[in-house]
């Protein structure tokens, strides 16, 4: 059959109708909201490069973890800024750092709210990298991914007592996520998930990101460690491998240039898929916004709802309490 019989604008005449045959959706359950804790601040720091975003003191937590629950957000993830840094990232253990303080004051303030850690030592290291460095059997200086993952395990354990949910390693270090799943099982935590940040890419699109974690290499770049951009067969590589280990949910990182790979992971494993629409991603909607070059509320929509639609089941995004609100 074919027009004039065929009319498929019939399911787009109203609200109703198209309503009715999304195939799509989009809900605040589906969103989980980055939050940076800071402490060496006792009030918000606007971050300059993404506007309506802040690094916050440990004392704003609970209020926050109230907000996120009572917008029915799927979640809240926790970055550290440290007091101070050093060679390892010693600070990424420390029971009485930011995060695993803000992760204890939120699971008290919204005991339902589901409380993740990002896991990564770039944060604490004073060399910016995602890991510790080491000269190699040449004399290159190298992260040395057996001694990091080390550090990343003992960090799980730290912040799985403060009370996190879910863990989330963001290294991109070879055989975190079965080390961490040891460790974490050892002490008592069998509970507690892993979200791996199986397939993260090189990309330029951190950029604000590293403003407000104030974590960018001080040389060099994550390119030994972090994805090709080219490559989609080594996603899946990694996606598996981490399965293997034991991640209960993977992440693909960042999401917009990369929604293929989400349907490709989509079709390969049957675990829940997270996207991360990043910091420049957030940052570019953000600018074209301010400069009047488009709607953003109608742009942040289109754009959530595409990573949905490419795979995701949920979405890491600076948008979430915004989003939230408007679909509330
Ligand atoms: C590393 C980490 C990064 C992001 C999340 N975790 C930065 C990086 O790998 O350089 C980026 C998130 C964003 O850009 O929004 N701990």
């Amino acid at each position: 059959m074919s027009f004039p019989t065929v009319r498929p604008r019939r399911l787009r005449r109203t609200p109703a109708i198209r309503s009715l045959v999304r195939e799509t959706t989009l809900e605040p359950g589906d969103l989980v909201l980055p939050l940076f804790f800071s402490a060496r601040i006792d009030s918000p720091n606007p971050i300059g490069t993404m506007p309506g975003v802040f690094q916050l003191p440990v004392e704003a937590a609970a209020e926050h973890a109230r907000m996120a629950q009572s917008l029915g957000l799927g979640g809240v993830i926790l970055f550290g800024l440290p007091a101070t840094k050093d060679e390892t990232g010693s600070g990424a253990c420390d029971p009485e750092g930011p995060v695993p303080r803000a992760i204890a004051a939120m699971k008290e303030a919204a005991p339902e709210l589901i409380v993740m850690a990002d896991v990564c030592v770039d944060e604490y290291t004073d060399h910016g990298h995602c890991g510790v460095l080491r000269p190699n059997a040449r004399g290159e200086l190298e992260v040395d991914n057996d001694a990091t993952v080390e550090i990343l395990a003992r960090a799980s354990v730290v912040y799985a007592k403060a009370g996190a949910d879910v863990i989330a390693p963001s290294d991109m270090m070879d055989g975190r996520v079965g080390r961490i799943r040891a460790a974490l099982d050892e002490e008592g935590f069998s509970q507690t998930s892993i979200l791996s940040y199986a397939v993260k890419y090189a990309s330029a699109f951190y950029g604000p990101f590293r403003e407000a974690a104030d974590c960018a290499p001080q040389f060099g770049d994550r390119a030994g460690y972090q994805m090709d951009p080219g490559n989609a067969r080594e996603a899946l590589r990694e996606a598996r491998l981490d399965e293997e280990e034991g991640a209960d949910m993977l992440m693909v990182k960042p999401a917009l240039a990369y929604l293929d790979i989400l349907t490709r992971l989509r079709e390969a494993t049957t675990l829940p898929l997270g996207a991360y629409n990043v910091s420049g991603e957030y940052a570019m909607i953000k600018a074209a916004a301010a400069a009047g070059m488009l709607d953003e509320k109608r742009a942040t929509l289109e754009l959530l709802t595409s990573i949905r639609r490419a795979g995701a089941d949920f979405i890491l995004t600076y948008h979430a309490n915004d989003v939230a609100k408007l679909l509330g």
